[in-house]
């Protein structure tokens, strides 16, 4: 008989990508603690000195760095690189804080997923909880969404929302709001497969 390649993918494997406190990726590794879903292979971060580095080192999770100073695209081989070699699927950003060039989120298409202090498609970008308190809004929470060349705009997986109080201000809203991003995250992620689908052109 003739012998067939047969490419293995296993999309169990996670990258967790962050720049500071990491408490997203916190609670992503203590939920697959609890139920193994996914394997989170190594963590990423642009900030040697990120906060939540020292959960990964307490793990032994790998740690990859991303040297931003000699230009994105260095950073960026580094990461393309370890992604082929390790195997990883899906690459969770956490509070990363650079912005991925056109090129990584298209080589990568509906595998970079990202967590947004917001009801996307509203407030994108920094500084969401004061902006929504400036505006008066009456309900605010987070969103899960694939990552494409546009920022905070790819397209919609999940949501949480809540109430805004009058004694709301923004610290309060911080609070809640990440209480909710702890949660939402895992969930989609245990179901990301279905989330993302095959009904679209990959
Ligand atoms: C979260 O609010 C997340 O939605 C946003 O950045 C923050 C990261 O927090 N993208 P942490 O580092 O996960 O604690």
């Amino acid at each position: 008989g003739r012998d067939r390649i047969i490419m293995m993918v296993d999309k169990t494997r996670v990258m967790v990508m962050l720049s500071g406190r990491g408490s997203n990726f916190i609670a992503l590794a203590d939920d697959m603690a609890k139920t193994p879903h996914h394997r989170i292979v190594a963590v990423a971060s642009d900030n040697p000195q990120a906060k939540g580095l020292t959960y990964a080192r307490d793990k032994n999770i790998p740690i990859v760095m991303l040297d931003y100073t000699k230009g994105k695209a260095v950073a960026e081989q580094t990461l393309q690189e370890f992604i082929a070699r390790e195997g990883v699927y899906y690459i969770l950003l956490a509070g990363f804080m650079k912005i991925l060039s056109r090129d990584f989120v298209q080589q990568f298409k509906n595998r970079i997923i990202n967590i947004h202090p917001s009801l996307l498609p509203q407030y994108p970008g920094l500084n969401t909880h004061q902006r929504v308190i400036d505006a008066g809004e009456k309900e605010h929470g987070c969103s899960v969404h694939v990552v494409d060349e546009t920022l905070d705009g790819g397209r919609l997986l999940a949501q949480r929302a809540i109430k805004i109080f009058p004694n709301d201000n923004a610290a309060t809203l911080a609070e809640k709001v990440l209480a909710l991003e702890h949660e939402l995250y895992p969930f989609v992620l245990q179901h990301i497969d279905d989330l993302i689908g095959t009904d679209h052109e990959q």
